[in-house]
């Protein structure tokens, strides 16, 4: 079977927004906690924090980080994780049944998003607590000093204010799961207020209203427009959430279940669009997909996921062992990411460290990249400029959950200023290869500098701490440009990537 690709750089979706390589630290399971902070580690330095993992931040081209949730957010009192460590309360977290020693909290967060090189997102408590306490957060966190809270933020050691612009009004809100879980008008008016209050603050922060948990939540839709009619004005963006998983052994669904998360931002897109048009509004709410992933999550839910039964600190929940064929669904998640570079502006694969990770740990030990990791920085590191509008002539693969699907998932971008372009595709066959060909229209020379593809016979191989270099990259074979168009033969169930100038 072959699939064709047209490009032409004349024709443009968007500028690649940078926000949309974020990732996620939440206070679940390790992420934070032997994860990017582990005092005493071999590699951690004066703060505590991982040397080795903060390289390996920093190679996975994150921009963004969300923090500290999630569902911990929804029950978290921000000034427990302030000043003297020793004075900080131990608390019970109900989100993950786990004990929070608070030893990590916002300035910490903060010192190790400047050494990461990441622009913080932060987001606040809309469960249990409201208004006050998210202001008062803005303040100590933002306000330069003179004040009750900045000054105490000061005494902290933080001197300068940590400039945070991205605010989370709240998490999940309408998940029963959700400690404060409200409805839609509920929800809606407690965010309208508190983004007003927040602005009277500061005019040009950027806030994000909570979304829907899922597409397949029963007021998916219905949620988005009561929570924008009362939110339009005063945020810019809303939220969407979405994770997937190979069920048994069908592969042809999870290969393409970026199609899911396709559909579900043009509903959203097209929701927030109806109520602009019913508020007779110029104005356009971009939407923050600000947590993505693969995440076995059903496993979790049966008592596989380490879920700890008993209160304990740092259990090592959902710390999946990424596959290769994860990864491809990964890249393919990318791919509609950038698609939509139009309208999703932000995003953050959830999560970072350990629990649902790029990247794992041992306690005292190394850190390693997981499979996912791959795609996602190499999509990072090279996906920049603008993103071109495809023409893509594809057969059709017949799949149990998405019905018929374009067998190739594609993507490009052109920067301007290097003359590069690079082109993205997933081959959703899981068993069948497909010959690929994209004529490179208006783009004079089209040398290949560089083509990888992940691809593995055995769909269950991952990295382990024994042999975390069992997934990765590999030169594309009999990849090449032939007279303007590029020609490569993509493996079943792969990922490529093809960078030409
Ligand atoms: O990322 C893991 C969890 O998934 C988050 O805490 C929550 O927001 C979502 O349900």
């Amino acid at each position: 079977q072959h699939a064709r690709v047209s490009i032409d750089p004349a024709f443009v979706v968007a500028p690649v927004d940078r926000r949309v390589f974020g990732s996620f630290v939440e206070h679940m399971g390790r992420c934070v906690y032997t994860g990017i902070f582990e005092p005493g580690h071999p590699t951690a330095d004066e703060d505590g924090l991982r040397g080795d993992v903060l390289d390996l931040v920093r190679e996975l081209g994150v921009t963004t980080v969300r923090y500290p949730g999630g569902n911990f957010v929804s029950g978290y009192r921000w000034e427990d994780g302030v000043g003297p460590v020793e004075d900080r309360p131990t608390r019970l977290d109900p989100a993950w049944r786990t004990i929070e020693t608070n030893a990590f909290g916002l300035d910490e967060f903060m010192g190790w998003a400047r050494k990461a090189g990441i622009e913080p997102m932060m987001a606040m408590n809309l469960g249990t607590r409201g208004m006050q306490e998210a202001i008062d957060l803005l303040e100590y966190a933002n306000h330069p000093s003179g004040t009750a809270l900045s000054d105490a933020r000061v005494a902290h050691g933080a001197t300068e204010p940590h400039g945070i612009r991205m605010w989370c009004l709240g998490n999940e809100m309408d998940g029963p799961w959700q400690l404060g879980q409200k409805t839609a008008e509920e929800y809606g008016r407690l965010a309208a207020q508190t983004a007003l209050a927040m602005r009277q603050f500061d005019a040009d922060l950027q806030l994000v209203a909570c979304g829907s948990s899922s597409r397949t939540m029963p007021t998916f839709g219905a949620w988005e427009a009561t929570v924008l009619e009362h939110t339009y004005d005063v945020v810019d963006y809303i939220s969407a959430h979405a994770y997937y998983q190979l069920h048994g052994d069908d592969y042809a669904s999870f290969l393409a279940c970026s199609v899911d998360m396709d559909r579900f931002v043009d509903q959203v897109v097209a929701t927030a669009d109806h109520v602009g048009a019913r508020l007779q509004s110029d104005k356009k709410i971009d939407v923050s997909f600000d947590e993505w992933n693969v995440w076995y999550l059903e496993e979790l839910k049966a008592g596989q996921g380490g879920l700890p039964e008993d209160w304990v600190e740092a259990p090592r929940t959902s710390e999946e062992a990424y596959t290769v064929v994860d990864a491809v669904v990964v890249g393919s998640l990318l791919i509609t990411l950038l698609r939509h570079a139009d309208r999703v502006t932000a995003a953050s694969q959830a999560q970072l460290v350990n629990t649902i990770s790029s990247i794992r740990t041992e306690p005292g030990g190394p850190a390693w990249r997981q499979s996912i990791f791959h795609p996602f920085a190499q999509t990072a590191r090279h996906a920049r400029g603008t993103v071109l509008d495809l023409r893509v002539d594809a057969p059709t693969l017949s799949t149990p959950v998405y019905g018929d699907v374009p067998l190739l998932d594609a993507v490009a971008t052109h920067d301007a200023e290097t003359g590069r372009v690079a082109v993205f595709v997933v081959n959703r066959h899981p068993s069948e290869p497909l010959s690929f060909s994209t004529a490179l229209r208006g783009f004079g020379g089209g040398t290949l500098v560089e083509a990888l593809v992940i691809a593995d016979e055995d769909y269950a191989a991952a990295n382990t701490q024994d042999d975390p270099d069992r997934v990765v990259p590999h030169e594309h074979p009999g990849a090449r440009v032939d007279d303007g168009t590029l020609l490569a033969e993509l493996p079943a169930a792969s990922w490529s990537m093809f960078v030409l100038e």
